[in-house]
């Protein structure tokens, strides 16, 4: 009921009497006054005037589909949404409703993550309102060797859209990590379903520090938002419509074509991590060289004293 006040006031030229909502949505006008109340409660400033009715006159930055969808401009990511206030992981409810047959393009999002999971089993800070906590739900036909690829894929949408959003020169450190002065902004984490030689569901999570004022001590030194990073907040919901559009330009390309030369040569000119003297951690192994590109597979190539080794996992450190 609010989420339809809230679409027609978002629609209206100007203002509109609780009369003529009253009619439209089949409610009484007592209804539509409660519903204007609980959205003003959420942050929606709605303007009354006697005799002209009700008026949208601000928004607030909110993470759902009422926020979304009138800055979206994909054709299918993002046309379901799933918005929480407090859920321990994104990733989790994709996962979950990915098995319940949530469709291709469904995209979760939470103000709040309090178990928000990272690469190699480690937590992720998500705070509350601070920062783009969310999780996109991909059915794709392709073999799991291909995720490789939609890793870095979606690592180069973000970098871009972020690029758009706030002009920052923000880079990506392989595979996929949205760094700044050598400072994270962004982590990704693909999680995939899949039944022998077909994926049935990739659960691409994304995490990006927006506006996080400060950083707990232990991040403050490896850890940068948009925020510190401009002096001013960005807007959540434009930078997650803009990444949602990039991540189904770059993901429709790689349908069609691959990750193609053409794409490998975009990537590498986005990677601060390729050029650059690296560590490699690969379970108990460590190894040292120069990062010289992305193989057709999407491993990183490292030239060492021995030859050229292919990292497909682990942990690189740019030395
Ligand atoms: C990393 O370790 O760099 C990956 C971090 C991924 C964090 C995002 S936040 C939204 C989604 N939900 C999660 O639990 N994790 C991802």
């Amino acid at each position: 009921m609010k989420e339809r006040i809230l679409t027609l006031l978002q629609n209206a030229d100007g203002f509109l009497s609780g009369e003529r909502i009253s009619e439209q949505l089949g409610v009484s006008r007592a209804a539509v006054w409660k519903a204007v109340k609980k959205l003003r409660e959420e942050g929606y400033g709605i303007q009354s005037v006697t005799n002209k009715g009700y008026r949208l006159v601000s928004s607030p930055d909110l993470l759902t589909e009422g926020e979304l969808s009138p800055l979206l401009t994909t054709a299918c990511l993002g046309r379901t949404v799933f918005s929480y206030e407090v859920t321990d992981s994104t990733n989790r409810r994709a996962r979950e409703e990915a098995d319940r047959g949530a469709p291709h393009g469904s995209v979760f999002f939470a103000e709040e993550q309090t178990g928000g999971r990272g690469r190699l089993g480690r937590a992720w800070s998500a705070p509350r309102g601070e920062g783009v906590w969310m999780s996109v739900l991909l059915r794709p036909k392709l073999a799991p060797a291909d995720i490789a690829q939609i890793t870095l894929l979606t690592g180069l949408a973000v970098c871009d859209a972020i690029r758009e959003v706030t002009g920052l020169p923000v880079q990506i450190k392989w595979p996929n990590d949205i760094v700044l002065d050598g400072k994270k902004l962004v982590g990704i984490l693909t999680e995939m379903a899949a039944e022998e030689d077909r994926i049935c569901a990739l659960v691409v999570g994304i995490g990006v520090n927006v506006n996080n004022p400060a950083f707990p001590e232990e991040l403050k030194d490896k850890a940068t938002s948009l925020l510190l990073a401009t002096g001013k907040p960005v807007s959540r919901k434009e930078l997650a419509a803009r990444i949602l559009l990039r991540l189904e330009k770059e993901y429709e390309t790689f349908l069609r074509q691959g990750a193609n030369a053409a794409f490998r040569k975009r990537y590498a000119e986005r990677c601060a991590t390729i050029g650059s003297l690296v560590k490699v951690v690969m379970g108990n192994e460590e190894f040292a060289g120069t990062a010289i590109g992305i193989s057709e597979t999407g491993a990183l190539l490292v030239q060492t004293g021995q030859g050229i080794r292919a990292v497909n996992s682990g942990e690189v450190s740019v030395r």
